[in-house]
């Protein structure tokens, strides 16, 4: 500002003040101030200086408003403007009769990008939101960007915590549906970053739904929950209406919270909801933290593996469930969820409340899994067994699909060794053989 002020307009001298008649200058400058300030008024050069100086004075008010307004934006956004908001209209847009406007957050994660790719590819309108946090690296994630805009999808980069960016997006799409994917994944990283949880998980999502009620017309929702929020149950299969108030971890609770939550906005705003319970979902464009990833980087580059064992020495089992498979009940719950009821904040009568899981039915041990990945990695893993530490993991999982089955259409048709032969080959194409940058 003081720079601006200082361009405009320099410090005025003695001289430039009074005329230099000879025989003036005393009795002028016995004048009192205000009348020293009319003349200086009244010169016609002092005036446009003044003038000068105003405009300096609006013109750097202006831009310190402008700094204010992008600052809290985290200083960082990227958002906003015409020309970023015609991407996200002609994102949104579909080309299907009966066609879905859906918002997908945590668009370029690994779910996320399947599923905004699967609805884009039927026709339906697709915006995504993304904070490409580095939580694993964010390179794979603009990866999946790149992808994902290639096939005319838009991702937003932007946190679901940022209540200015969702207002923004629904004020420029009527969104039909929010397909809820960003949080903070992994069971044994709350041991380490417990905020980020809380941060993502849980004031994310409220954040996200007081958007969707405020909507008029409200979406419907649809979101990840987890097959972790069966925590310590061990009735097997989990069916949905099995006990979940015993999570084994922070992450399960901030997903049990999840559904507590979405329930109030249910009941009090008429919020559509419909929570899925995924199982260890696994394939191309993966999670590089989850064990069949890093498991395969480990192999290939001669490194050991470690391999959990439960008590008593009982192999780890997980019930995988391939990528397609979860996209093909991702896209039926997002076309049976009925519409919100409500309007703008108002609740005009109850809405439906779902919970299904998505698994695969088939649980596989981890030394199977690792048995397939040597076979088509074609190298011998060097393994280490442990005794599974107490850090939030469970021994096994395995899901009971009859109610998705049902009312989705859900039926997974993959199993554990034909899609980790397609991850394999993902793999070996984007990394090569010894995991150096992407190759492609
Ligand atoms: N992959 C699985 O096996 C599995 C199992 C159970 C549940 N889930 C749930 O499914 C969803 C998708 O999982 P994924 O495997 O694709 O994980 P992912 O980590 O690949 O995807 C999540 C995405 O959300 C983004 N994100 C995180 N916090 C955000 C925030 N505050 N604002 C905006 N973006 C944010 C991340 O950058 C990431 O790209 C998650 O909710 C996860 O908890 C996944």
């Amino acid at each position: 500002m003081q720079k601006l002020m200082r361009g405009t307009m320099p410090p005025l001298e003695d001289d430039e003040l009074f005329p230099s008649t000879p025989g003036k200058v005393k009795l002028e400058r016995a004048l009192p101030i205000s009348r020293q300030l009319q003349r200086c008024f009244a010169s016609t050069s002092t005036t446009f200086l003044w003038a000068l100086f105003f405009i300096a004075l609006t013109a750097s008010y202006l831009s310190f408003q402008t700094f204010v307004d992008t600052g809290s934006r985290y200083f960082s956004a990227s958002w906003g403007g015409i020309q970023w908001e015609k991407q996200v209209r002609n994102s949104a847009q579909f080309h299907r009769s009966g066609g879905m406007s859906v918002l997908v957050t945590g668009a370029a994660g690994f779910v996320g990008t399947h599923v905004s790719l699967a609805l884009r590819k039927r026709g339906d309108g697709v915006v995504g939101i993304d904070n490409f946090n580095n939580y694993y690296d964010p390179s794979l994630k603009k990866a999946r960007k790149t992808l994902l805009n290639g096939h005319g999808v838009f991702v937003v980069e932007g946190d679901v915590n940022d209540a200015r960016i969702l207002a923004k997006l629904f004020d420029i799409v009527a969104f039909s549906h929010v397909m809820h994917f960003a949080a903070q994944a992994g069971v044994r990283y709350a041991m380490e970053n417990p905020h980020s949880y809380v941060h993502s998980n849980v004031a994310g999502l409220v954040n996200l739904l007081e958007a969707c009620k405020s909507a008029n017309p409200q979406p419907a929702f649809v979101w990840a929950s987890s097959s972790s929020v069966y925590g310590l149950n061990d009735k097997v299969p989990f069916t949905e209406s099995d006990r979940t108030d015993q999570p084994a971890s922070l992450y399960a609770a901030t997903k049990k919270a999840g559904e507590e939550i979405t329930h109030t906005y249910n009941h009090i705003y008429g919020l559509s909801i419909t929570g899925l319970r995924f199982f260890t979902v696994y394939g191309p464009w993966g999670r590089p933290d989850m064990a069949y990833f890093f498991f395969t980087r480990n192999i290939l580059q001669g490194k050991p593996i470690t391999i959990y064992r439960g008590k008593n020495r009982v192999e780890l089992a997980r019930d995988f469930t391939y990528i397609d498979d979860v996209v093909k009940g991702c896209l039926g719950a997002l076309d049976t969820a009925e519409k919100s009821t409500g309007s703008g904040g108002k609740k005009r009568g109850p809405a439906p409340y779902r919970i299904y899981n998505l698994g695969n039915t088939q649980p596989e041990t981890v030394p199977t899994l690792v048995r397939i990945l040597e076979k088509y990695l074609k190298v011998k893993a060097k393994k280490n067994v442990v005794d599974m530490p107490g850090n939030g993991d469970v021994p096994f999982t395995h899901a009971n699909i009859t109610l998705a089955r049902r009312e989705l259409g859900y039926k997974p048709t993959t199993d554990l060794q034909t899609g980790l032969k397609k991850f394999v080959r993902w793999y070996l194409s984007y990394y090569g053989y010894n995991h150096g940058n992407p190759v492609n």
